[in-house]
């Protein structure tokens, strides 16, 4: 799907707002996660020996902001150049990572569906269809460069 330039715009508008938010929107995107994979606990170091999801633990606070802003950057790629180019050592550390630590495809729609609803519960009612599409379009391709990369490494 190609984006338009006003889904970029959004884009950058609503992870502007993220930014100002990240203790509140790391801990929604893990409890959506949560929510819907629970057997995904164990796979994160900073979750595993909790019961409760960590409120203002930094570890926790990097990767969802990792997340967050790679799928940002992927949407400026896809408007600037029509593709999603990561360097090949970053994407091969990230799809050996995500091999080792045992993310199935599953685990990849499960985090697509926070990654959105804990955009929408953010940004309010700037919430849109389009703003969805651009997101999700973005997470779509970052997420098959790593999983292309998960099965070069296996
Ligand atoms: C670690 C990005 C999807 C689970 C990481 C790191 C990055 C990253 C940048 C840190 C690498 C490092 O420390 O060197 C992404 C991106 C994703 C994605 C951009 C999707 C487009 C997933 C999924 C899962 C997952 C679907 C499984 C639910 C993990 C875990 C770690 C990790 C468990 C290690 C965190 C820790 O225990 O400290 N990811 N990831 N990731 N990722 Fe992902």
């Amino acid at each position: 799907m190609a984006l338009t330039e006003k889904q970029e715009v959004l884009v950058k508008e609503s992870w502007e707002i993220l930014q100002q938010n990240v203790p509140e929107y790391s801990i929604r995107f893990y409890q959506r996660i949560m929510e819907v994979a629970p057997e995904a606990k164990n796979l994160f170091s900073f979750l595993r020996d909790s019961d409760e999801i960590p409120q203002n633990n930094p570890n926790l606070q990097a990767h969802a902001t990792k997340v967050f802003k790679l799928t940002c950057e992927s949407v400026i790629q896809l408007r600037e150049r029509g593709a999603v180019t990561i360097e090949d050592s970053t994407m091969k550390h990230l799809g050996s990572l995500h091999l080792k630590i045992g993310v199935t495809d599953r685990h990849f729609d499960v985090v697509r569906d926070a990654l959105l609803r804990t955009i929408e519960g953010t940004v309010g009612e700037k919430w849109s269809k389009e703003m969805e599409g651009a997101w999700g379009t973005g997470y779509d391709q970052l997420a098959a460069a790593i999983q292309a990369a998960m099965k070069d490494g296996a």
